[in-house]
């Protein structure tokens, strides 16, 4: 069974999780990268105008993504990591999930977060709703130092 980690992170702290999890499975790694990058600005929570703040108050933003997973087809299984904004996914998962709706049908997908301290929430599910024909799991937070044995233990079960 072969693995993709595929992950959006706008500070780092996601990436980081996401290259543990990759070099504990042996999965390829693929960046959902903005193709506008978020500045400091963008991610201001506080103020309802930044870019983020505008995103996460429409469902139906949908930021462009700076390329495409070369061969979905030679995966099993595809981990989607992302920060948690707002209790969910940042909508640029929305993109990408959408952009591969169709290379992912049959395939499992594998929700992983990192965050203040939410947990998932109704990520999975709004997640599972845009990739109609992939199994999508429930999921895990990957906060804090992780253990790599843990890590393996927890992404092979999910394979
Ligand atoms: C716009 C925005 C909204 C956020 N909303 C939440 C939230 O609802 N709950 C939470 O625990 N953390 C929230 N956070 C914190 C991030 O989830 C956390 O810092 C995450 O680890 C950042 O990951 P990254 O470095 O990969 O971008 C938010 C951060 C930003 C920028």
């Amino acid at each position: 069974m072969s693995a993709l980690v595929t992950y959006f992170s706008a500070t780092g702290t996601t990436a980081r999780v996401a290259r543990e999890l990759a070099g504990a499975i042996g999965a390829d790694l693929f960046e959902i990268a903005p193709e506008r990058p978020y500045t400091p600005a963008d991610l201001d929570w506080n103020n309802k105008s930044s870019r983020s703040s505008r995103e996460m108050a429409d469902e139906g933003s949908r930021p462009a993504i700076a390329g495409r997973v070369d061969s979905m087809d030679a995966y099993d299984t595809v981990f989607v990591g992302f920060p948690i904004w707002w209790y969910v996914e940042p909508r640029i998962i929305d993109t990408f999930l959408e952009t591969e709706a169709h290379d992912l049908a049959g395939k499992t997908v594998v929700p992983f977060a990192t965050s203040g301290g939410s947990g998932l929430g109704r990520a999975p599910e709004r997640m599972a709703a845009l990739v109609p024909e992939a199994t999508v799991l429930e999921g895990r937070l990957l906060n804090g130092r992780l253990d790599a044995d843990e890590l393996r233990a927890w992404a092979e079960g999910a394979m």
